[in-house]
């Protein structure tokens, strides 16, 4: 993965902070930016929900660091930011269920996190910084597909982290004068996505359930569709946000998908061909907080950005399936 560059800017000119940078998104963003040539990465993650296995690869690579820390410490964000051009900030306790377990936790790490890591950003003068939104936010906006500026009501903490995240993003880019870029995250999947603990999201799940032969749950009827995104698409994302002409788009936040919905039945039926499967889902109650339909409209990032995800569900599915298989039933 990762051949292609997303832009043309020389990545070794600049030192890069990745946030949750031992977590999925996060570390495929770390290996984007190693391949091509950063001047420095270095990772913040306290490993709540990552692993260093994901960065390992990278410790022995001087132009590579990792420092362990929680980013509800401001001074931990002070010392991650020192000397830092751009941050991609990733870190933050994801899953709707978990936040409806444990609000407190989520909005730790969510907000006053996210707070501090924009304090930090603003105190060391990073060039920019990029985090991760949620089109959690949308909540129960009945509008489909989802444009930016037409979001609902939040439907579970989590969301509600996601969006206060964007109220203060907006407000720290106008009063402090900083450059800051939301994105808005549908779905996202692929290599490293961890199929572990009871918030697993349900591609890794359905994986790693098909490769033990065992009947994956779909909650509720299946019939519930999402805009599943493969990582790289992401990755394009963030480089492409870090370095994009800011003067239209400062504050502002962008959808992340593809633009094309998938119900989860469907998806299922992919991944079981795709594993040559013949096992059949067993169906749960819905999940409370979860939205029925999301899909979005990514023309936004497309015109400001230049975003174009290149890899579509299936192609991603694949390259996810023979990840896991190789990773986690090697032989
Ligand atoms: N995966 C998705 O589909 C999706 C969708 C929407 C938004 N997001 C957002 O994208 C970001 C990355 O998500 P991911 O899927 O890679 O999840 P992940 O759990 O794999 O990564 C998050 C990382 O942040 C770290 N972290 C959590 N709390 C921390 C804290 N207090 N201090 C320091 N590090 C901390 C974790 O250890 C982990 O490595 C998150 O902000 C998440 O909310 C993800």
């Amino acid at each position: 993965m990762y051949a292609r560059a997303f832009q043309e800017e020389d990545l070794g000119k600049y030192r890069f902070l990745v946030t949750g940078g031992a977590g999925f998104i996060g570390s495929n963003i770390v290996e984007y930016l190693l391949k091509h040539g950063a001047g420095h990465v270095r990772v913040l993650d306290n490993l709540a929900t990552g692993f260093e296995e994901n960065i390992k690869p990278y410790l022995s690579d001087p132009k590579f660091e990792f420092l362990k820390g929680d980013i509800s410490d401001p001074e931990t964000c002070m010392k991650a930011c020192e000397n830092i051009d751009y941050v991609t900030h990733q870190a933050a306790l994801g899953s709707v269920p978990r936040s409806i377990k444990d609000p407190q936790a989520t909005n730790t790490a969510n907000i006053t996190g996210f707070l501090n890591m924009l304090v930090a950003a603003k105190e060391s003068g990073v060039k920019r910084l990029v985090y991760a939104s949620s089109s959690s936010v949308y909540g129960d906006s009945p509008h489909l597909p989802k444009t930016e500026n037409q979001i609902g009501n939040p439907l579970s903490p989590y969301a509600v982290t996601k969006r206060v995240d964007e109220l203060y993003a907006d407000v720290f880019a106008k009063t402090y004068n900083m450059e800051i870029l939301g994105l808005r995250y549908f779905n996202i999947f692929g290599p490293r996505q961890s199929p572990d603990g009871p918030y697993a999201a349900a591609i890794p799940l359905f994986m790693f359930s098909i490769l033990r032969n065992q009947s994956p749950d779909i909650h509720g009827d299946g019939e519930q569709s999402r805009d599943f995104t493969f990582v790289e698409n992401a990755v394009e994302a963030n480089i492409r946000s870090l370095f994009c002409p800011i003067s239209k788009c400062n504050g502002e936040v962008f959808n992340i998908a593809v633009g094309e919905r998938t119900t989860v039945n469907e998806l299922f039926r992919i991944i079981r061909d795709t594993a040559g499967s013949s096992l059949d889902p067993r169906y749960r109650d819905e999940r409370p907080g979860d939205v029925k339909h999301s899909l979005a409209d990514i023309s936004k990032a497309r015109e400001i950005m230049g975003y174009e995800p290149a890899v579509d569900i299936r192609k991603g599915l694949e390259i996810t399936f023979k990840w896991f298989r190789e990773k986690h039933f090697p032989n």
